[in-house]
């Protein structure tokens, strides 16, 4: 490992985190393995995942699938998201589970296959409530015959039926309840027709941890399996965070009463002090929004952020004694929050945002390190 940035992957945190996610929500797990693996590293996310007992993977755009396929994974994998341009045939022929959202896409699915001569395998992604993809009610009755017609001659097979809940993580919120009535009441329009679906998925993360009886076949997490709560105020169901950020200290310096740190000089020592210029910064995924406010852990010893945050470095003050830190030595940015270290979550609550942005936003620059994997294999990513 040489680079001055790292994102360290426990992939016996994802392991785990599937083992509770089948457990709590007594069904199956689509692991979501989208945008990187939520900056985790699609492969080896997915084969640990995989190895865990995961049954199939859930992308969002048709070229993360057929990465995973080029890298060998056999898997049932499922992507729903496709521009105007999106690759149907290449979908099609790598054998990707296309979900579609309206007429138009579906139409475009069906003149692939018969252009290959090939059976889609088709989700159907209905929109229940969430008022974002999927499809719409009034599009739901052309898109079922089209559906029930293609399925007759031999374009489509539709495997499975889906919804995205868009309050998930209030469980107990009525709306939950009416998106799973209006995916079973879909779900019986397509049988009526003769294209009943194999299999139904609805739960995300929060859904997953907190609604088994909306599980249905599938569950299909994300933030979970990177061991992020998806309901803080509900506690941690037990999940093991995966990813931790470190950097090294790569200078320390000297600072007189009065001296300002980092451009504009934002802060300006009150009295002698000793900082550690730490290798990560905007362009790695550090909010330019933390100046001032990150906590970074040294050796156990927490050390505040000082000045603005730039694109590659940031600054702390380590005090007049220099707080034991020596250059080369690695600071935590964050980590499992276990001890009292940083977490992903405090620069979210920081900011105003989840830490769903923070975790995918972490750049390619830090290195993936991943260990663990009993079960999948380990290594560098
Ligand atoms: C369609 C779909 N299903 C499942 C998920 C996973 O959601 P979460 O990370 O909240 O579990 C996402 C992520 O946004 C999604 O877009």
């Amino acid at each position: 490992m040489t680079s001055a940035l790292t994102a360290t992957i426990d992939l016996d945190a994802i392991a785990h985190n599937v083992d509770v996610l089948r457990t709590t929500a007594g069904a199956d797990v689509l692991a979501v393995v989208k945008a990187d693996a939520y900056g985790h590293g699609a492969l080896p996310v997915a084969r640990a995942a995989l190895a865990a007992g995961a049954t199939e993977l859930g992308v969002a755009h048709i070229t993360e699938a057929l990465a995973l396929r080029q890298a060998g994974i056999d898997a049932h994998v499922t992507s729903w998201l496709h521009g105007a341009r999106a690759d149907f045939d290449s979908a099609i022929a790598h054998d990707i589970d296309i979900a579609v959202s309206s007429s138009r896409q579906l139409a475009a699915v069906i003149d692939a296959a018969r252009r290959r001569s090939e059976t889609a395998t088709v989700t159907v992604k209905v929109d229940t409530g969430l008022n974002r993809s999927g499809v719409a009610a009034e599009d739901w009755s052309d898109v079922a015959e089209m559906l029930a017609k293609a399925r007759a001659d031999g374009a489509v097979e539709v495997r499975a039926i889906m919804c995205h809940l868009a309050r998930g993580d209030e469980p107990d919120h009525p709306l939950n309840s009416l998106q799973a009535d209006r995916l079973d009441e879909a779900a019986a329009d397509l049988r009526r027709l003769g294209a009943g679906p194999e299999v139904m998925h609805i739960a995300n993360s929060p859904a997953a941890l907190t609604r088994p009886d909306l599980a249905r076949d599938l569950v299909r997490p994300g933030i979970a399996l990177y061991g992020r709560t998806p309901i803080p105020e509900l506690g941690d169901f037990g999940l093991v965070p995966a990813m931790t950020l470190e950097a090294d200290i790569v200078l320390i310096k000297e600072l007189a009463a009065g001296d300002g740190v980092s451009y504009n000089h934002t802060w300006i020592a009150p009295s002698d002090t000793r900082i550690g210029v730490v290798s990560a910064g905007y362009a790695d995924g550090v909010p330019r929004l933390l100046s001032g406010v990150i906590a970074v852990r040294v050796n156990g010893r927490t050390f505040r952020g000082v000045g603005r945050i730039c694109m590659d470095q940031l600054v702390i003050d380590l005090g007049a004694d220099g707080g034991g830190v020596r250059e080369g030595d690695r600071a935590e940015l964050f980590g499992t929050g276990r001890d009292g270290g940083p977490t992903a979550k405090d620069w979210a609550d920081a900011i105003g945002t989840i830490d769903y942005e923070i975790v995918t936003g972490i750049g390619r620059r830090a290195e993936r390190v991943y260990v663990g994997g009993g079960r999948a294999g380990a290594g560098h990513g």
